[in-house]
């Protein structure tokens, strides 16, 4: 008979793995559940804590609906989703951030220039920039996703009062890689905190912010796609974002302006642009696949 110890549980899993098990996920669990068996011995983890733990986790699946994930929530603000993006982002390049779960597919297409504000309060904000690689030279057929927050925080698929697609968009960048349109000042925003990650947040004295931020996809053949998000350079959350999203290539230099003037051409509805408003030129790097 094999008596197990602390000393040979963990060789003791692995033992149980069959010999077909994929060799890739037995590394995984290997791994991970070699860190477990570390952290309960490390911790003396009492039964109370243990039971805490599988309390989260069980609060976590009845509170998870097809359109809330807490436990993508929970990887999220334990910093796991931000560092998986890390680990699998090219060292060179723009670099990845969260995707988030309020992005939807099926977004109208807006043209080059295009003004996504449309009714929104606040004040306009024209972003552009080029699609390019890494020497700096544009891509062609490039094709981006933005989604982001109204004025008042929300995405459009949390707020029944905003119209399905309100601020989303797809768009074809320039054969100079070139894209351009108006939207408004995305605002800082609450990840839920009425559930068992709140929770969390709470007991550890941590706030539930995000820095205010547009969300971009961004795709062109041959080329990795890129999901990332960019934030203005004021947003006073900036250095300390709930779920470790921010990356200081991913900050966007909001220029004030007054006046016409600083209105690029090309804008579609210049007229339509608040005074005053904001200008920003941002690039995005794409690496080859
Ligand atoms: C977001 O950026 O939309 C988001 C990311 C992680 C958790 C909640 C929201
Ligand atoms: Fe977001």
């Amino acid at each position: 008979m094999r008596t197990v110890t602390q000393d040979t549980i963990t060789q003791a899993f692995l033992d149980y793995c069959g010999p077909d098990t994929d060799p890739r996920l037995r590394f995984l669990l290997e791994k991970l559940v070699g860190h477990i068996h570390d952290f309960a011995m490390e911790t003396d983890l009492t039964h109370d804590e243990w039971r805490k733990g599988i309390e989260i986790l069980t609060k976590a699946g009845e509170i998870s609906t097809p359109e809330r994930n807490e436990f993508v929530l929970l990887s999220d603000v334990l910093g796991l989703s931000s560092l998986v993006d890390m680990v699998n982002s090219p060292p060179k390049g723009t670099p990845s951030s969260v995707l988030g779960p309020f992005h939807i597919l099926g977004a109208p297409d807006l043209p080059f220039g295009g003004n996504l504000k449309g009714d929104n309060d606040g004040a306009s904000v024209i972003v552009s920039g080029i699609v390019q690689d890494l020497d700096g030279s544009p891509i062609k057929n490039a094709e981006l996703e933005i989604w982001q927050t109204a004025d008042n925080g929300l995405y459009s698929n949390q707020d029944p009062e905003q119209p399905e697609y309100n601020l989303r968009a797809h768009m074809a960048a320039g054969d100079d890689g070139r894209y351009m349109f108006t939207t408004v000042r995305p605002a800082p925003y609450t990840v839920p905190d009425d559930g068992p990650v709140g929770e969390l947040l709470h007991a550890t004295g941590r706030h539930p912010w995000r820095p205010s931020h547009l969300h971009f996809i961004i795709t062109a053949p041959g080329y990795r796609t890129l999901v990332t998000e960019v934030f203005p350079n004021d947003d006073p959350y900036l250095d300390e974002d709930a779920v470790f999203g921010v990356r200081e290539q991913l900050v966007m230099v909001y220029e004030e302006q007054r006046g016409k003037r600083g209105i690029p051409s090309g804008l579609l509805d210049p007229d339509d642009v608040t005074d005053p408003y904001y200008t920003v030129d941002f690039d995005f790097v794409l690496i080859q696949e």
